[in-house]
């Protein structure tokens, strides 16, 4: 390129002079430009050696004046101008090198400026304060610099939220599993004792030991649903999936807790239309879905109330209601019953562990389903969405 240009220039001078002077030209520009471009890329290669961006600029700076200085000597020797033109012709050279160097480190200072506010935030970011944010005065490639840590400490900071909410979330339930397991464990430490007591008689000991089976079975139970909501929540599902038809598998929840109502006095229905598309699912998991949906609602439905089952298709889905009208759910606990150990207000001591809705929301999920709380006026709406199974 150099080349060209000096070639260019040559001609030029050539054409509206003489080709003498065309000749010296070129020779002139070629000299100032190898000279300029051999230090420019001495000066590049040893950017390191050179320090800090300000120092750069004023190397760079240096370069450009001094070479274009020496030039413009070297043209007024050659051209044999007056000592007069020379000193007028040098010193506005050096009037507008000042004035470029002024304006070129006014430049320069912004840059550093902005590079400054970059750097300040990125420090930060890793001193751990992400609410920080780079400004910058231009819109140049440090501003998108800039717009890129911004970003990421903000990325970084709902990672970071996510995180503690995560591990809140499982210390939680670690302090949730120890004192579940400790109630029964008292319990049955003093039930054993009561048995060892000289004491009890014999009637009494078989009672005892009757409350010691149960109080097993029941941490049997509250270990198998945290086994199962662990593995959920690994993601550890191997199911086979089937075409689940829903008005069977509804039928028989009913007809299993049939029973349980009745001894209630709760009128426990079901309806699924004819036609009511078949789920993809794996028909166990779900009939546990539909089991600990039922056995809530019986549970918190007072005698004389009713509990029912509806299925119905809606496009590519099919969507299952639990519904009844006992007690309803508080407004305040909405939100959080699906959480594992969540026990309402309302919730007798005893009743259950809190991990019925956990893992049918884990089960439900698993079939790329959802589970929600509909509205109601009185009562509990519970609707599951589930993906048909393509027929
Ligand atoms: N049908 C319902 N009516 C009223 N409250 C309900 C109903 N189903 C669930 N709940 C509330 O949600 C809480 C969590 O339910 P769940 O996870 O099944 O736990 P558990 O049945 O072991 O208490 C219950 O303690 C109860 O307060
Ligand atoms: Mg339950």
């Amino acid at each position: 390129m150099v080349v060209g240009l000096a070639v260019l220039g040559g001609a030029t001078i050539a054409g509206v002079y003489a080709p003498p002077d065309g000749l010296i030209t070129l020779v002139l520009l070629l000299a100032i430009g190898l000279v300029q471009l051999a230090l420019a890329h001495t000066i590049a290669a040893h950017r390191a050696a050179l320090g800090s961006l300000r120092r750069q600029f004023q190397v760079g700076l240096a370069l450009a004046i001094g070479v274009s200085l020496a030039g413009i000597g070297a043209v007024a020797l050659a051209m044999f101008v007056s000592p007069h033109d020379a000193l007028v012709l040098g010193l506005m050279l050096v009037f507008s090198a000042a004035l470029g160097a002024y304006s070129a480190s006014l430049l320069a200072a912004g840059v550093l400026g902005d590079v400054r506010s970059v750097q300040g935030a990125v420090k930060a970011v890793g001193e751990g304060r992400l609410d920080v944010s780079a400004r910058t005065t231009a819109s140049d490639e440090l501003a998108e610099l800039a717009h890129a840590a911004n970003e990421a400490a903000s990325i970084l900071a709902v990672r970071e939220a996510e995180r503690d909410a995560a591990w809140k979330a499982h210390r939680d339930l670690i302090a949730a599993v120890s004192h579940d397991l400790r109630t029964p464990l008292t319990s049955l430490r003093l039930l054993s004792e009561a048995i060892e007591d000289e004491v009890a008689g014999p009637d009494e000991r078989t009672r005892y030991l009757g409350e010691i089976s149960n109080q097993i079975g029941s941490l049997g139970h509250l270990v198998d649903d945290l086994f199962e909501l662990s593995r959920l929540e690994a993601g550890d599902i191997e199911w086979t999936m089937a075409q689940v038809e829903l008005d069977e598998l509804v039928g028989e929840a009913v007809e299993t807790l049939q029973p349980q109502a009745r001894a209630k006095g709760i009128k426990l229905l079901s309806t699924v239309p004819a036609g009511t598309a078949p789920a993809r699912a794996n028909p166990e998991r779900l009939q546990r879905v539909l089991f600990n949906l039922l056995q809530n609602a019986i549970r918190h439905t007072p005698t004389d109330g009713s509990v029912w089952v509806l299925a119905e298709s809606a496009g590519d889905h099919v969507e299952l209601e639990i519904a009844d009208s006992g007690e309803g759910i508080d407004a305040s606990d909405r939100e959080r019953v699906f959480e594992p150990f969540f026990r309402g207000a309302r919730s007798r001591a005893g009743e259950g562990a809190g991990l019925g809705l956990a893992i049918s929301r884990a089960i439900v999920e698993a079939h790329g389903g959802r589970i929600w709380l509909a509205e109601s006026t009185s009562g509990t709406r519970v609707r599951l969405s589930l993906p048909t199974a393509g027929v």
